[in-house]
Order: structure tokens, then C-alpha cells, then sequence
């Protein structure tokens, strides 16, 4: 069993209510005095335990964000606008939370001499020269989310290296687990919701594409670990290593459900990516970060609404 390795602080999560956001919430809250700023666009206030500070406020607004930030000696930075057909229809509104907001709290962070994990993604690598991808690959983003968000994983290196600021840049590959829903959310989300309700599932395109679904247990630790490592500065990618087509999920889905779903294809998605899988080998060595559920019992488990604990239980025992 392990234990949260970052206790007794004072720390800030932007986003806080969003489905990752909650979870590592959940994981913070007990050992620490944890903030949530977040506008509630997407995110919920059911979400969040009874025993962490509020901020209802827009992460874009300076004022908002010094409030939230008086004091924290970390923040956690995952308040963005998350689906890539978004930015794709409004790339300028999405630039405003994604890498506007993104250099204000760098600067809070400045200002509060704090540390800072960025929620970064995938999506900076695009179509990868190679496969799996490796954080030293070429970034050729296919969406104005992935421009955006490589912007911001470069900026937390450089505010690195000119101000000395211990930033960590986590990319995360594809996202799931309980709490994840609406209209924008994972396809996992919406697999599982479509085959639930018996309607058709809706694969985009051939189904070839793959993806690397690591689960939101596996990420809250890689936060953990981001919030302690003396490897600042640096960016690491947070998946499992393993590939998987969305044709493969769709039909693991429908089992996993008892499902009768029929499969029917759509038109494929502009901006999208066609395969993504992430080298974790620096993640590994650096941050002591390895993947522990597969994607075969992540799915099983939001079957059967079995949830795989996210929270570490043991305050005593040490961060393995
Ligand atoms: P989410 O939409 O559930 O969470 C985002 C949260 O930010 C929500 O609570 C929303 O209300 C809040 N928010 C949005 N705009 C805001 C604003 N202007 N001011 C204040 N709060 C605002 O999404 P998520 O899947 O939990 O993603 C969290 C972070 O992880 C994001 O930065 C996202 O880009 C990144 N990420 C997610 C995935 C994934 O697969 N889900 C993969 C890679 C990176
Ligand atoms: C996701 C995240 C993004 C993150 C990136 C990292 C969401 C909403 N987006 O983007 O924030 O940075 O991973 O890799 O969590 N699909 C279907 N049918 C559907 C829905 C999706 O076939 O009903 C397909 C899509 O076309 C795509 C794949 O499934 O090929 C994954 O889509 P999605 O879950 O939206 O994630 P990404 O676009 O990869």
C-alpha cells in the first residue's frame, strides 16, 4: 500500500471539480489543505469533499487566480477546455484557458515561489515519427488543443531554466475512469454510456486508430509523485505502453456490458490523431512512476461499478 507522499502543504488545484481534478482531489484532501478553482463548466461541486476551499472563479481571471493562489506551495494545474473538437471549432477560445490561463498561473506560481504540475497532453506529438512515442519525438500537433498545450508544456520547462521554478509537465495519453462523462468527454465515457443504454456505438472513422488508455488511479499517482520528484523541470509521459484500436474498445465494451449495441461508423474526426502510445521508460526511471491497471479491469470495473480505489489509504507507510 502506498501513502501520498506530499502531506502538509497548502496546495491548489485548478480544475479541481473536472474528472481528474476530483480524483486527485480525493487523494490530496486528507493529508494536505487542498484549494479547487474552477468555473464549473464542465466540472461538478458533487464531485468534491466537504473539506476543501471553493473558489468559483474563472482560471483566465488574474485576480481569481492570486486569491487561489495566496500562499500554495504547489499547484496543480488542470482547468482546461479538454476536447479536441472544441478547439477545432473555436481555436481562439480555446487558447484563451488552455495556454492563456496556463502562463498566468506559471506567473502566480512565480509570485508564490510554488511548485507547478501541468496537466499536459499527448496530443503535442500528432502523427509520431515512431512508435511508442518518446518525450524527445518531434511535436507535429494536429489540433489547435495540441498546439496549445505543447505551448504550455514548453513554457513550464522555460520557466524552468530562466526562473528557476520547479515545474513538472505531465503528458498525459487517453484519460478514463469513473466520473468521466458529458458530451465531450472520453470515448471510453461514451462507449460505455451508448452500450448501457442499448443505442448504437458511434466509432469515428475505421476504427484503426489506437489509442493508450491509462487509467485515472495511475495518473492521480503520477501527480503525487510530480509534486515531491527533485526531477523538475522536465516533462513525462503518464500511459501504459500499450496500444489499442478503437474498433478493439468498442467491441471489449459491449462485452464488458452484455451489451447489443450495433457498431455503426461515422465520418472520422478532423484533427485527429491515428495512433498514439507512450514511451514511459523516463517516467519510470525518474519518477518512480509504473502503470498498475490494465485496460481489460479498468473496463471491467466501470462495468460493474466495482471503482478501483484512487485514494492511497496508508498515512505511515512510505511512497514505493
Ligand atoms: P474536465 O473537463 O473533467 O476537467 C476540466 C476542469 O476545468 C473542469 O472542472 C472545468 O469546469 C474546469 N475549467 C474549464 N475551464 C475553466 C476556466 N476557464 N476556469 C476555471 N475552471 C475551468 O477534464 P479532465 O479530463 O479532467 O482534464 C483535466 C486536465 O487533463 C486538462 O488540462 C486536460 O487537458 C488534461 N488531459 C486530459 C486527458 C484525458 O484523457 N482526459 C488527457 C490528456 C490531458
Ligand atoms: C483525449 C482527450 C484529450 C487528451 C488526449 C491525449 C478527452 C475528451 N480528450 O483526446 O484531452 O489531451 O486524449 O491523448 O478526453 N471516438 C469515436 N467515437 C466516439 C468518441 C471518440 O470513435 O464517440 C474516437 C475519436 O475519433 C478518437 C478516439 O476515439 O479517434 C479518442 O477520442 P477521445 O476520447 O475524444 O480522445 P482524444 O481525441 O484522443
Amino acid at each position: 500500500m502506498d501513502s501520498p507522499a506530499i502531506r502538509d502543504r497548502t496546495v491548489l488545484v485548478t480544475g479541481g471539480a473536472g474528472f481528474i481534478g476530483s480524483h486527485l482531489v480525493d487523494a490530496l484532501t486528507p493529508y494536505n489543505d487542498v484549494r479547487v478553482l474552477d468555473d464549473f463548466s464542465t466540472g461538478e461541486r458533487a464531485r468534491l469533499p466537504e473539506d476543501v476551499t471553493v473558489i468559483d472563479g474563472d482560471v483566465r481571471d488574474p485576480i481569481a487566480l492570486q486569491r487561489a493562489a495566496r500562499g500554495v506551495d504547489v499547484i496543480f494545474h488542470h482547468a482546461a477546455i479538454v476536447s479536441v473538437t472544441q478547439s477545432v471549432d473555436r481555436p481562439r477560445q480555446s487558447n484563451e484557458t488552455n495556454l492563456g490561463a496556463g502562463l498566468l498561473v506559471l506567473e502566480q506560481a512565480r509570485q508564490e515561489d510554488a511548485r507547478v504540475v501541468v496537466a499536459s497532453s499527448a496530443a503535442i506529438y500528432g502523427h509520431p515519427d515512431q512508435l511508442p512515442v518518446s518525450e524527445t519525438a518531434s511535436a507535429n500537433p494536429t489540433s489547435p488543443y495540441g498546439v496549445q498545450k505543447l505551448a504550455l508544456d514548453r513554457y513550464s520547462q522555460l520557466y524552468a531554466e530562466l526562473y528557476d521554478l520547479p515545474t513538472v509537465s505531465l503528458r498525459y495519453f487517453n484519460v478514463y475512469g469513473p466520473r468521466q462523462r458529458g458530451p465531450y468527454s472520453g470515448v471510453i465515457a461514451t462507449f460505455l454510456e451508448q452500450a448501457r443504454a442499448g443505442e448504437p456505438i458511434t466509432i469515428d472513422g475505421d476504427g484503426t486508430q489506437t489509442r493508450d488508455f491509462v487509467h485515472v488511479s495511475d495518473v492521480v499517482r503520477a501527480n503525487l509523485q510530480a509534486a515531491t520528484t527533485d526531477a523538475v523541470g522536465r516533462a513525462y509521459n503518464i500511459g501504459t505502453g500499450t496500444r489499442t484500436s478503437v474498433g478493439d474498445l468498442a467491441d471489449t465494451i459491449r462485452d464488458a456490458v452484455g451489451s447489443s449495441s450495433r457498431i455503426v461508423h461515422r465520418e472520422s474526426r478532423s484533427g485527429d490523431i491515428e495512433h498514439s502510445v507512450a514511451d514511459v521508460s523516463r517516467a519510470e526511471r525518474e519518477l518512480g512512476f509504473e502503470a498498475r491497471v490494465d485496460l481489460e479491469s479498468g473496463i471491467h470495473s466501470l462495468a460493474t461499478e466495482d471503482e478501483i480505489a484512487t485514494v492511497p489509504t496508508e498515512p505511515g507507510a512510505s511512497d514505493d
